[in-house]
């Protein structure tokens, strides 16, 4: 059984990309909607609930745990991998993916603030400075939005804009989501944006490298049927992140 986790419904979007590489796995699926949005809380208070959400996957059979949350991987990955024997797959920022295709030389990254704060954001973002330049801004308002399940239409369109603008301001063509949540934003900010600009969404790759340990630790299931079982808890009220898990596993038919 695969574990994942997130601030709230974010992560659906990387399970999304999980569930069309592993269909016949079973998914234990938590959402820490009491507690969201993780973006300004401290590292602390994150890595204290990342724990307590590890146990209770655990608890439910999980044999690996994807972090699918940029925000938690950047407060709590290594702590985890400390203190569990399981493997964790964290988010991964896509700045190089935009770094080497951009043909403004500038990307744009939208992510919460504790992901730019984060070393591994930091240090890869030095990697590629070099040679592109890197505008970033906090997607104010996207966690909020996706909550509650707007995802489209005028009050999405307002909000996306105000921190996508900068951004295209500065000559990006690349935008790079740097939080699991700004996927299910990922079609205004493609109809804001316009056609020059292409929107990185690093799910995919995770969900392949995934795959890749899942390979390598002998996890994958050799039972297999044909639609995956999500079991879904959350420490809120969970009818938003029920319906958008509908959504999900519906689009991925
Ligand atoms: N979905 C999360 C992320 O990838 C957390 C967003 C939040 O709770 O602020 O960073």
């Amino acid at each position: 059984m695969i574990g994942i986790f997130d601030s709230g419904s974010g992560g659906l979007s990387v399970l999304k990309e999980i569930v069309k590489l592993l269909p016949w796995e079973k998914y234990v699926y938590f959402a820490d909607n009491a507690f969201c949005p993780y973006g300004e809380k401290s590292p602390e208070f994150i890595r204290q609930r990342s724990m307590e959400i590890t146990d209770f996957l655990l608890g439910k059979g999980a044999g690996i745990i994807v972090v699918a949350c940029n925000t938690a991987t950047a407060a709590a990955i290594s702590a985890l991998r400390e203190k569990y024997p399981v493997k964790f797959i964290g988010m991964e920022p896509a700045i190089k993916p935009a770094a080497l295709s951009s043909e403004t030389g500038v990307v744009g990254v939208l992510a919460t603030a504790g992901t730019l704060k984060g070393s591994k954001y930091l240090t890869t973002k030095g990697l590629y400075e070099d040679n592109v330049k890197i505008v970033e801004r906090v997607g104010k308002g996207f966690v909020e939005l996706v909550e509650r399940g707007i995802l489209d239409g005028p009050e999405a369109e307002a909000t996306v804009r105000e921190s996508l603008q900068p951004l295209l301001d500065a000559g990006s063509d690349r935008i790079v989501l740097g939080c699991t949540h700004y996927p299910f934003l990922a079609g205004v900010i493609g109809k804001l944006a316009g056609p020059g600009v292409k929107v990185i969404d690093p799910a995919p790759h995770v969900a392949r490298h995934l795959y890749e340990v899942m390979e390598e630790e002998g996890l994958i299931r050799k039972n297999r049927r044909r639609k995956p079982v999500v079991e879904l808890y959350a420490s809120g009220d969970d009818t938003s992140a029920r319906r958008m898990l509908e959504m999900v596993l519906d689009e991925g038919k």
